[in-house]
């Protein structure tokens, strides 16, 4: 810790320990790859069991007390009065499919960083301090996504989260019974006072414009479908054109429907078909069924309603066209979440007084902090991607880039705990 002051009332010069948590970065980053040298932690997996039992013996070390709820959310707390809520700083640590190592990582690393710098300097809080980890963020295995945080706020009843079926066929309460992360602690045992949630962005904005820090104060709405469309299986060779009832072709002009509606209405909608597979699947026989995702956000409710809509009518109108049947099933809804403004400001001084460059915006990605809105102030704080890139092994942020942000939460958790 490079602090240069004992006054705790000065907290100008204290700053986390950057080699330490860019160390703690690649070690868990390094937990849950396979032989080829990719990085997969999916929600409730042995991987997840492996970076969940690293984090855990960090925060044991950092003597903080550890509870897990019953959807597997893990919590470090350091006690202090009990009659205040405590403040809460976290994000997830589990993974999407190939993934780079910064993605929610970083947010819980650097809340347990800050709190070893504050125990480091004696600091003693006036109200609990809790580092979150909250299960599947990602919502590749199990949807919808932030299911761990949408239960913790009680946006998601217990048995329908346990029940979470997942793309595997798994069922989420008996994976985190399996590698032992089915804790006792009711949801939303604890109520913070305030949440903050550092992350990386995710996107090309704070780089293009050569910003330091990011203050989001909005998060954009999400919509996750599961499109199935039913067609004939028939001979490639034989079947005629106009004779066909071919479902990989409906999907096709879906993928390609959703793209030009995004781009002609240049909007700030954007929509994405990330899984397809074809039945029964082979080179000659044309396809019978077809299943695939759907992933629409827009940062505006009505916006977003519209684009749905617009997918509506054309699947209805390929579904008459092409003699196929078309079901679609949601698989999360959020509507576009506002943070708190005095959350908001109290990162604008944090990163001032940084003498970091700082800009407010919009998160492209969904977040456990737009859960923890719904019950208590919350914002986020974000820091440069380099080339905008992220869900990717290449996702990547300067080491300097990343400690400042650590610093700003730092300076934000301060400034809160006051
Ligand atoms: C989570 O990373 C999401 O926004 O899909
Ligand atoms: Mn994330
Ligand atoms: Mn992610």
């Amino acid at each position: 810790m490079q602090n240069t002051t004992s006054s705790m009332q000065d907290t100008v010069a204290l700053s986390i320990d950057g080699s330490h948590l860019l160390e703690r970065l690649i070690e868990l980053g390094s937990i849950g790859r396979n032989e080829a040298g990719s990085l997969t932690r999916l929600a409730g997996s042995d991987q997840d069991k492996q970076g969940r039992d690293r984090l855990v013996s960090w925060l044991q070390d950092a003597e903080l007390t550890v509870s897990v709820d019953v959807v597997g959310n893990i919590f470090g707390t350091w006690e202090a009065d009990a009659q205040r809520r405590p403040l809460m700083v976290g994000s997830h640590i589990d993974t999407v499919i190939d993934a780079g190592i910064y993605d929610g990582c970083y947010g819980v690393l650097s809340g347990l960083a800050a709190v070893e710098a504050l125990k480091l300097l004696g600091y003693v809080p006036l109200r609990p301090i809790v580092i979150a980890a909250f299960t599947n963020e990602e919502g590749v295995r199990y949807q919808p996504d932030m299911l761990g945080s949408l239960a913790f706020v009680g946006g998601l009843d217990l048995s329908t989260a346990l029940g979470a079926a997942g793309t595997d066929g798994t069922v989420l309460g008996n994976e985190l019974i399996r590698i032992g992360y089915k804790g006792s602690q009711a949801l939303g045992a604890v109520r913070p006072a305030a949440y903050l949630e550092l992350h990386i962005e995710q996107g090309p904005v704070l780089e293009a414009e050569d910003f330091s820090i990011g203050a989001v104060e909005v998060v954009q709405g999400i919509s996750w479908q599961k499109i199935v469309i039913d067609g004939v299986a028939n001979h490639a060779g034989t079947t005629p054109i106009s004779h066909r009832h071919d479902a990989g072709y409906a999907a096709a002009r879906i993928v390609s429907f959703l793209r030009e509606y995004a781009f002609h209405a240049k909007k700030p909608s954007v929509a994405t078909v990330g899984t397809m597979q074809f039945e029964p699947g082979a080179i000659n026989i044309i396809p019978a069924k077809v299943t695939f995702t759907v992933d629409l956000r827009d940062p505006d409710e009505i916006r977003l309603r519209d684009f749905e809509f617009a997918l509506d009518r054309f699947i209805q109108k390929i579904a008459a066209e092409e003699q196929v049947t078309i079901k679609a099933e949601r698989l999360a809804r959020f509507d576009p979440v506002s943070f708190d403004q005095t959350v908001v400001s109290v990162i604008e001084a944090a990163a001032a007084k940084r003498e970091k460059s700082c800009r407010r915006m919009t998160s492209g990605a969904g977040h456990d902090a737009q859960m923890l809105a719904r019950i208590c102030p919350a914002a986020m704080i974000f820091v440069p991607s380099r080339n905008g890139i992220s869900h990717n092994p290449l996702e990547f942020t300067e080491p300097e880039q990343l400690i400042a942000g650590a610093n700003v939460l730092l300076d934000s958790m301060l400034s809160l705990l006051r």
